[in-house]
């Protein structure tokens, strides 16, 4: 069992932190909003700090899901980032989706200190996260990703090492640009069996079986039927990732016309006010 620091207690990084509990490590987490961390420590075993460094003080492994490049240099670096309470063999596991950049320049400044970096950012929802059952998909040295793969195994239904630091968010970009059609697909089909006058449930049980099945549609079209986006995956974050991906395909040359149109898409769906809704509120969208 290992000593771990655990930062970001958001929709993911809450549940993570206590799968890694329940195995029997011993988990020091930390929150910005220190209510989230005393919510945490109230249900699982475990301690918390009141900063990135002092949570990192003496783990073998420190991991983190927090928000964007910002955020991550913001837990990773200054007196009181988590590099800062890093001994020398410490391994620092990512699991927020940020640019293959600020990956390379974070595992860059942490081999100076002796640190390992793994970027690991992960698929598979809230639900995915709560039941841990996430794809995740790695980068960094071997030797870091092999002492850092049983402790992701707590939450993950598959982890892979696709190259060097900064290849587990190409994979995730991959992931994000492959889901972004996707959904406005599933919501452009729902709307059209709505305005006909089929019922969802009875359409989803037949279709989501044939080829155009996914999981978006088995784990979407319920709330999407419903109107009930007040969960999951926030269209904010998933424009952060589209800009990620966006701009990564200009730089090695790949066409994303359809990535870049359903990134406007949420545009809008934030103009509605639904930035912190579920990615599948494009169907809002639709429904105007
Ligand atoms: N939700 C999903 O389905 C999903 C799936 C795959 C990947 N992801 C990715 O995973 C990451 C987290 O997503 P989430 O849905 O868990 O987000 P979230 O619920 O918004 O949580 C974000 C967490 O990061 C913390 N944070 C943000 N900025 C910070 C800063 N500057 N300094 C310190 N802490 C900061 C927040 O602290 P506060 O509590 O103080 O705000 C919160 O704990 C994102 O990169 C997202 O793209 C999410």
């Amino acid at each position: 069992m290992a000593q771990v620091a655990f930062l970001g207690l958001g929709v993911m990084g809450f549940p993570m932190a206590g799968h890694l509990a329940a195995k029997g490590h011993e988990v020091t987490v930390y929150n910005r909003t220190a209510a989230r961390a005393l919510d945490w420590t109230g249900r699982h075993p475990g301690r918390h700090a009141a900063t990135p460094r002092e949570a990192a003080q003496g783990a073998r492994f420190v991991m983190a899901c927090v928000g964007n490049d910002d955020d991550l240099r913001a837990v990773c670096l200054g007196p009181d980032g988590a590099f800062a309470g890093m001994a020398p063999g410490a391994i620092f596991v990512d699991h927020t989706t940020v640019s293959a950049e600020v990956t390379r320049e974070l595992s860059a400044a942490a081999r100076e200190l002796g640190i390992g970096f793994v970027d690991a950012p992960v698929s598979g929802g809230q639900a995915g996260a709560e039941n841990g059952q996430l794809s995740v998909m790695c980068g960094g040295a071997q030797a870091d990703y092999d002492a850092a793969e049983p402790l992701i195994a707590a939450y993950a239904r598959i982890c892979r090492r696709m190259g060097d630091s900064g290849a587990g968010q190409l994979a995730k970009m991959c992931n994000q640009i492959a889901i972004a059609g996707l959904v406005q697909g599933l919501a452009e089909s729902l709307n059209f069996a709505q305005r006909a006058g089929l019922s969802i449930p009875e359409l989803v049980e037949v279709i989501s079986q044939g080829a155009a099945g996914s999981w978006q549609m088995q784990n979407r079209h319920a709330t999407m039927a419903e109107g009930r986006y007040d969960f999951g995956f926030a269209v904010d974050w998933m424009r952060k990732d589209l800009g990620i991906c966006l701009k990564a395909g200009d730089e090695i040359g790949a066409a994303l016309p359809v990535t870049a149109l359903v990134d406007q898409f949420y545009k809008d769906v934030q103009l509605m006010g639904g930035g912190r809704w579920d990615t599948s509120s494009l169907l809002a969208r639709l429904k105007g």
